[in-house]
């Protein structure tokens, strides 16, 4: 019994030395993901991840414009607008940060829209076509700059930025 153990651990331990090496690659790399990772929050200002937290705001809020819209709820669809407005401006510092010029254009034809929007959801008594076609054309707005910057997971279906879109 004792023997066995013996010759086990004897076995094992020519298997670790074979695998010292991937050891001592795999510490690097985490060395320098260690690194980035501290690289990363040296601009404490807005990071990627905060990026992502509030494209998915601004999604949610977004969303929930249509169903006001169809329930008449014009009070409740501005409110919607202005918080959605009010997340996605936030992100130009991302683009602004990566120098992003073209993000930056196409996030203000979005803020734009989303204004026009505002004005017509404040409007007296409010044209409900209008304001659903300007739903539309902020609906696309959005969707120009997904199509240059964002993807989605084949698999998950989760979305993500475009790897090498910033650096
Ligand atoms: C200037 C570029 C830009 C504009 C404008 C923009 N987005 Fe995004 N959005 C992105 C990028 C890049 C991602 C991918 C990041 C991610 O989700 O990881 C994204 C992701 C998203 C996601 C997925 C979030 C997730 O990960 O689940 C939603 C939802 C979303 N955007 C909604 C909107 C809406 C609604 C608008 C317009 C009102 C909008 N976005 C405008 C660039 C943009």
């Amino acid at each position: 019994m004792s023997r066995d153990l013996q010759t086990t651990r004897t076995r094992r331990g020519g298997r670790d030395s074979a695998f010292r090496p991937i050891a001592f690659a795999l510490l690097g790399f985490w060395t320098l993901t260690a690194a980035a990772t501290a690289q990363q929050s040296s601009y404490p200002i807005y990071t990627q991840d905060d990026f992502v937290k509030t494209m998915k705001s601004v999604g949610q809020n977004f969303g929930a414009i249509n169903t006001a819209i169809a329930a008449n709820d014009f009070e409740e669809a501005k409110g919607r607008v202005v918080r959605s407005r009010e997340q996605l401006a936030t992100t130009v510092t991302f683009w602004r940060k990566n120098k992003k010029e073209d993000a930056v254009k196409m996030w203000r034809a979005a803020i734009t829209k989303m204004d026009e929007l505002d004005t017509a959801l404040s409007a007296e008594t409010v044209d409900k076509d209008a304001a659903s076609a300007l739903v539309k054309q902020v609906g696309a707005a959005c969707g120009a700059c997904h199509a240059q910057y964002r993807e989605q997971d084949p698999t998950t279906k989760a979305y993500r930025l475009k790897p090498g879109s910033v650096q």
